[in-house]
């Protein structure tokens, strides 16, 4: 598979002592194997389909559901309440409009995820009740990530899939947001501003990998589901418009076995 280089700039020589900072240096490794993940390497091609785009807003469902569930609940928490945004970055309702964009008014029936995301939202819920300070760690990765390269995705998702201006790309707008890169900074400065002691400077550092290993772990069963899904695409055209709907269902139900697929939200 070819490899696609990082976009982003080298600042491993100038890491301070501001968390933002160290994050950022901390996690860029592991953002270079997520950009690389075949899901994200479909993207940067421009080769996103309707399939994997849905299939991704039903684990993003679930993911920012929890997260920012948990972010709710602790929104009074110190290690919380400086990163605490919800006007701004809340993207729960905008995925709920996407998907009832796509799946009509009954979509929360349709939901469906690999096993993968179950263990993404475990986790969120674990630390929100136990350690609610390491909730930043995830609410940097996703949050700063939808704000970076997730605005590139958003324009690749809308010529890839010749969707009209906004129709099911709510995730990618930040009405709240006038200028990305100052909230950036912004928040930023406020992850700065988070009083934490040597002990739990480095878990959170931990933290924000194993919040990109999550994601990467949720594409990759993603693409599993997919691959099994896809498959009878090679079939003639008229075949697979009459077959559709069987082949999404056993597609799906063979990935169930191969990828130990989780949630059906009630
Ligand atoms: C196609 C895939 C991706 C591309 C092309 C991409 C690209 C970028 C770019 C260009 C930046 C700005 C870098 C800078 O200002 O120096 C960035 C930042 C960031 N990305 Fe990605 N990204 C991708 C996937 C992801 C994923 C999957 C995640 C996590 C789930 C993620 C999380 C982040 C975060 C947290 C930042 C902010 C870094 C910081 O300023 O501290 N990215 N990304």
């Amino acid at each position: 598979m070819d490899k696609v280089k990082s976009a982003r700039k080298d600042d491993i020589q100038s890491i301070g002592r501001d968390l933002s900072e160290q994050i950022k240096a901390k996690t860029k490794d592991i953002h270079v194997k997520a950009e690389n993940t075949q899901l994200m390497l479909s993207y940067q091609k421009g080769q996103i389909t309707m399939a994997q785009y849905k299939l991704l807003l039903f684990s993003l469902y679930e993911i920012y559901k929890v997260l920012e569930e948990e972010l709710d609940r602790n929104s009074s928490h110190p290690g919380v309440s400086p990163i605490y945004f919800p006007q701004e970055l809340a993207r729960l309702e905008s995925i709920e409009r996407d998907l009832e964009h796509f799946f009509g008014k009954e979509w929360l029936k349709k939901v469906i995820v690999p096993a993968a995301t179950q263990r993404y939202t475990q986790r969120l819920h674990m630390i929100g009740k136990n350690d609610p300070k390491l909730l930043m760690a995830h609410a940097y990765t996703r949050y700063l990530g939808d704000l970076s390269g997730g605005q590139v995705l958003g324009k690749i998702t809308q010529k890839s899939l010749g969707l009209s201006s906004g129709e099911g790309m709510s995730f990618f707008s930040f009405p709240g947001v006038s200028s990305p890169n100052r909230f950036k900074q912004l928040y930023r400065s406020r992850m700065n501003s988070i009083e934490l002691t040597e002990v739990e400077r480095e878990a959170m550092l931990e933290e924000a990998v194993r919040a990109f290993e999550l994601n990467i772990q949720v594409f990759d069963d993603l693409q599993k589901m997919l691959s099994i899904t896809e498959e009878p695409q090679k079939a003639p055209a008229t075949l697979i418009s009459s077959l559709s709907v069987v082949h999404w269902s056993l597609g799906i139900c063979a990935a169930l076995v191969t990828v130990g697929i989780g949630i059906y939200a009630s």
